[in-house]
């Protein structure tokens, strides 16, 4: 099954109105229209209808971080899918190790989350990915077939190809030290034949998994060239307009 890569940018708490507009302008300069690859930068909440207005006319599309399950209510501070919906968003991060650490997001919430998300036609960009000590303890594809199996718990095989999965072991996270192409290849198989297992057999082959974790222009084209890798979820490497379009243009140097 054809599956057309995909790579995301997550600018995470950087960037401001500025900033960020000239980040789009020049991504939109430089990468619309670029054939064979779709490509989505996802903004801080604040600069999304910003960003998404400078790429309104481009091939690249806009994602958030973060959203509420909830339609709406007295959730103070929180961001709902219809918000994000209206300001230009057709992605959402779930599941960002970060979100898991600092925010309590379980695979529970996760679930919710995907379930409205897909509700409200947005597609969602599930994250998952062990830490080291489940690394070291051999524990790693276990550990990542739970989060699937809870995560992607309420939706169904048709839905399930509207979801892009993204690998990043959170010990690659910023810290410069990505997993090698075998590493992530191990999992990204076993992500795909346990997707297999859990809806259908060809929902396994079409579902699209990114890699997350320390990507960066010398390292994208090796992990592009496994089999399993859809393409990648980036983030500090996102933020430098040239940094991010060669990553974006990995086969084509
Ligand atoms: P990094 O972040 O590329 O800075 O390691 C990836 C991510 O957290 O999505």
């Amino acid at each position: 099954m054809q599956r057309t890569p995909l790579i995301a940018g997550n600018w995470k708490m950087n960037l401001d109105l500025t900033s960020a507009g000239d980040l789009a302008k020049a991504l939109h300069q430089n990468l619309d229209g670029l054939p064979g690859r779709d490509v989505v930068v996802i903004p801080p909440t604040p600069l999304v209808h910003a960003v998404a207005t400078i790429l309104d006319e481009s091939t690249i599309k806009v994602g958030a971080q973060e959203v509420r399950a909830e339609a709406s209510g007295a959730y103070t501070g929180d961001t709902s899918i219809e918000m994000i919906k209206s300001i230009g968003a057709t992605y959402c991060l779930v599941g960002h190790s970060e979100r898991r650490e600092y925010h309590d997001e379980t695979n529970k919430s996760c679930c919710e989350k995907i379930r409205a998300l897909l509700n409200a036609g947005i597609t969602p960009i599930y994250c998952v990915g062990e830490k080291l000590a489940t690394r070291e303890a051999g524990e790693t594809l276990k550990f990542v077939e739970e989060q699937l199996r809870v995560g992607l718990g309420d939706i169904d095989g048709e839905e399930v190809l509207h979801v892009v999965v993204a690998y990043e072991p959170v010990w690659a996270i910023g810290t410069g030290k990505v997993a090698t192409p075998e590493q992530a290849q191990e999992v990204h198989g076993h992500i795909r034949g346990y997707i297999g297992h859990l809806f259908d057999p060809e929902d396994g082959e079409g579902i699209r998994i990114l890699y997350g974790g320390s990507v960066n222009a010398e390292n994208i084209d090796g992990l592009m060239a496994c089999p399993d890798i859809d393409g990648a979820l980036v983030g500090g490497a996102s933020l430098k307009a040239d940094v991010f379009e060669r990553i974006v243009k990995f086969e084509d140097v």
